[in-house]
């Protein structure tokens, strides 16, 4: 193959030209295969550094600062930005007792415009369907990913058609892809269903599929890893802890170590530990018991609905990413998830349900002693705080079935005298 850009099946390896495509013949997934040879001309820290605070497009968005390892193909009046990326690191003295960890940090994807991770990959994904000549995208959804590719679509004029599991996600996320102006479909079933709906739908109908299970998803969720480390000075973490629902972000973060490594960006590969909830497990489950097939749940169930899924198109591509990072999988309870975010949120920094699970999975990895407290962990916090308010609410009320609010903060109804206030905040 002449182009330095190929799309290759993860299985049988059969290679492709870049086109609207996501399986191989094989039915396995398709990934992008960039020429690290190559690339090791043209690409260095010194270039993406060059680029900082860069207020040139696309070069100001965290994502197209790093064009030649996320979509060297798509020119720049091609690219939809608006722009993603750049989100901070946080710490906290209440994060660091809570978890025991000294040097815990989190690094803030609610940042992004819609409010999620996802705007880094709808991004270069919206940009392909732009180069192909796509006039309708799709995109089956817990929420968040709707969201984005709603704003994405209207950005650049396309039409957008989001599958949701009806009644099943959270209002802030419906709300966001209504008023984007998407043609949003209440599938009757789960997560799972819609995604199969939406696979069939737009290969018969000739929509453009962009769940994580397109390629080019992948290649712009690998920027959190790159901004990160750039963030760190090139300096790997110890460990890079994350929710893990269909798994592209797993799947992402080890494609985009992989490659670092390989173009001299880094010396060191940080170990990846992926997050599940323990009712929405399947991925956990397949790594603890050493599987080499993933046996999908039928009915998950989480409070953390942006990762209620029991069937992740990207288990196998995830599989790989903790095997070369030397990483792991572990799953917390949903009752460690509301009070891991209730000490997150109460840090002003703040995040939805599936965030807290990287946080929650870092403080039962180090009471594991699998993680050393010295040793330094950035949490990936994926989307923000008033993207699903009813948990949050519910959580402070003491309205959540099977869950106890170590950390409730609830509101309380007075008179309008000066003596209820006093009364009420103890002076
Ligand atoms: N955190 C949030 C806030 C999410 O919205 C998602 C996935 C994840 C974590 C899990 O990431 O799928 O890469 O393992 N949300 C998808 C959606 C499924 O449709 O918005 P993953």
């Amino acid at each position: 193959m002449k182009q330095t850009v190929i799309l290759r099946c993860i299985d049988c390896g059969k290679e492709y030209e870049p086109s609207a495509i996501y399986r191989c013949s094989c039915n396995a997934l398709l990934e992008v295969v960039l020429d690290t040879e190559k690339l090791k001309e043209t690409v260095s820290r010194k270039l993406f550094d060059s680029r900082l605070w860069s207020r040139r497009e696309p070069y100001h968005s965290g994502v197209w600062r790093f064009k030649e390892l996320v979509h060297p193909l798509v020119s720049d009046e091609q690219i939809i930005s608006r722009p993603e990326g750049n989100t901070n690191i946080y710490k906290h003295k209440k994060i660091r007792e809570y978890t025991g960890i000294k040097d815990i940090l989190l690094k803030h994807e609610g940042e992004n415009p819609t409010g999620s991770f996802k705007d880094r990959g709808i991004s270069p994904g919206i940009s392909e369907a732009n180069r192909l000549g796509m006039k309708v995208v799709a995109c089956a959804s817990t929420g968040n990913t709707s969201a984005s590719l709603a704003a994405y679509a209207s950005i650049g004029s396309m039409k957008s058609v989001v599958f949701v599991p009806e009644g099943k996600i959270a209002m802030g996320k419906l709300s966001q892809a209504i008023a984007y102006g998407a043609r949003v479909l209440e599938v009757n079933g789960n997560f799972d269903d819609a995604m199969s709906l939406v696979q069939k739908s737009s290969n018969e109908l000739g929509m453009y599929l962009l769940n994580s299970i397109n390629p080019w998803r992948i290649e712009g969720q690998k920027s959190i890893i790159f901004e990160l480390i750039q963030q760190f000075d090139w300096k790997p973490p110890d460990w890079i802890i994350v929710p893990a629902g269909n798994l592209g972000n797993t799947s992402a973060f080890g494609k985009a170590l992989d490659e670092m490594k390989k173009l001299d960006l880094i010396e060191k590969i940080p170990r990846i530990a992926a997050i599940q909830a323990e009712g929405a497990n399947p991925f956990y489950e397949t790594w603890k018991n050493k599987r080499s097939e993933l046996k999908s749940l039928k009915n998950p169930e989480t409070i953390a609905s942006a990762i209620k899924i029991g069937n992740p198109v990207s288990w196998k591509k995830a599989l790989r990413a903790i095997k070369t990072t030397n990483g792991l999988v572990e799953q917390v309870s949903d009752q460690e998830i509301m009070d891991a975010k209730a000490i997150v949120d109460s840090s002003g920094i703040g995040c939805e349900p599936a965030s807290a699970a990287s946080v929650a999975g870092a403080k039962k990895l180090l009471e594991d002693g699998i993680i050393d407290r010295d040793e330094q962990i950035v949490c990936i916090i994926t989307g923000n705080l008033l993207k699903d308010t009813d948990s949050t609410i519910n959580y402070h009320l003491s309205n959540l079935k099977g869950i106890k609010p170590k950390y409730s903060n609830k509101p309380i109804v007075i008179e309008s005298t000066i003596e209820a206030v006093k009364e009420a905040i103890g002076l």
